[in-house]
């Protein structure tokens, strides 16, 4: 097990601190010491030297694919190198930190944002396809974010790239049981669609924190893989786009699943459709009848544009303003009968409801109609 101090020399670099590990390898922040500008580089040094061992051959070809193919989205390496000790990669660095760490810190991350991490990974599908090249290891691990919230894929060890002489053998288990596709489980194929497989785990691993196939064991996660549905469980606030999407990369047949280019238009499809309004409510403001700054209270009138019935909603009023924070449940539960008795009353908590946690926090309550229309979404 390597384990490097800071000032230590590999070859050229000079150990800063250690920024991450995976399966082969530990990687550091050092400095070229034979670079002026941007002398900082991502060091990747595997756990064991063996010059002519099967470490040697993948860094070589990690670094290979790498410097062949430029792309925004997936980093440079500088070179690859070993000294007396060590056997390394010098790697472009980013500062930031992994999708895993992210998730794990984040319990999960907001759709749109997990989407746009996605699709920056998704873009470099079509290079990688381009080149002949199935990553393999396609994970939450193996994506770094930074500061801009840029998606980097990394992670070339265990890629499948006939053009440059690298067919890992078929008995080898990679990976994390989660994210491999059915046909890898069945007969250790992998294809460009084993990725989208993967990236489709990782999607949903990103928003829930969870996984669409989960169990106590590898071998029960991997029948799961290849027999049964994958569970889909997101909050009703995610668009019903993503679930399908999820759902069509996670499809049995590679050939179900999206291709590269179909797969980046869908992305771009949900990031787009996210800036757009929300549904519109039936019900439309037309007027506020009567306001009483002092006590916060005031009566707005509606219009429901599909029946054209009227009704008043009263917000306001003290009542409201503090049931969810009685302690006693008997006093709590009291204010909700009384207030749901009034056919008008909306649950604050209640999503997408007009809420008086909102009103509660206006400072005035005279903006105009319209202001008021735009500041809450009601129409
Ligand atoms: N270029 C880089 N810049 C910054 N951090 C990196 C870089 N490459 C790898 N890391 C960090 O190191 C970890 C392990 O690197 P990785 O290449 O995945 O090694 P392994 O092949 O052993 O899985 C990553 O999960 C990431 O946190
Ligand atoms: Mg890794």
């Amino acid at each position: 097990m390597v384990q490097l101090q800071t000032g230590q020399m590999v070859g050229q670099y000079r150990i800063v601190k250690e920024i991450g590990s995976g399966g082969f390898a530990k990687v550091y922040k050092a400095i070229d010491t034979e670079q002026k500008d941007l002398p900082f580089v991502a060091l990747k040094v595997a756990y064991a030297k063996s010059s002519k061992g099967q470490d040697e051959k993948r860094f070589i070809h990690e670094c290979k694919i790498l410097s062949t193919i430029d792309h925004d989205n997936l980093v440079t390496c500088f070179e690859h190198g070993a000294d007396e000790d060590y056997l390394y990669l010098a790697l472009e660095l980013i500062e930031g930190e992994n999708l895993a760490e992210k998730i794990d810190r984040e319990k999960g991350l907001n759709y749109l944002e997990a989407t746009k991490i996605v699709l920056d990974v998704a873009r470099t599908f079509p290079y990688l396809e381009d080149m002949e090249v199935v990553h393999r290891d396609v994970k939450p691990k193996n994506i770094l974010i930074d500061s801009s919230g840029k998606a980097t894929l990394i992670d070339f060890g265990l890629a499948k790239s006939p053009q440059m002489g690298f067919t890992e053998t078929k008995d080898y288990i990679y990976g994390t049981a989660y994210f491999l596709a059915p046909e890898y489980i069945k007969n250790g194929d992998s294809f460009y669609e084993s990725d989208v497989y993967a990236l489709g785990v990782t999607y949903y691993n990103a928003i829930t924190d969870k996984f669409p196939f989960d169990d106590a064991s590898t071998q029960r996660i991997m029948l799961k893989h290849v027999r049964n549905q994958p569970v889909i469980d997101l909050d009703s606030g995610v668009p019903e786009a993503v679930r399908e999407l999820i759902f069509k990369m996670l499809r049995k047949k590679p050939f179900d699943r999206p291709g590269a280019d179909e797969l980046i238009a869908a992305l771009e499809r949900i990031v787009k459709g996210s800036k757009k309004n929300p549904k519109p409510k039936p019900w439309k403001l037309i007027h506020i009848v009567s306001s009483r700054r002092a006590g916060k209270k005031f009566v707005a009138r509606f219009k429901n544009k599909k029946t054209g019935r009227f009704k008043n909603v009263h917000f306001g009023g003290k009542g409201y303003s503090d049931y969810t924070k009685h302690k006693d449940p008997e006093r709590k539960e009291r204010y909700l009968k009384r207030h749901k008795k009034n056919e008008n009353w909306q649950d604050p908590t209640t999503p997408g409801a007009l809420s008086r946690w909102v009103l509660w926090n206006l400072p005035t309550f005279d903006a105009s109609v319209n202001d008021f229309v735009k500041r809450f979404n009601l129409d």
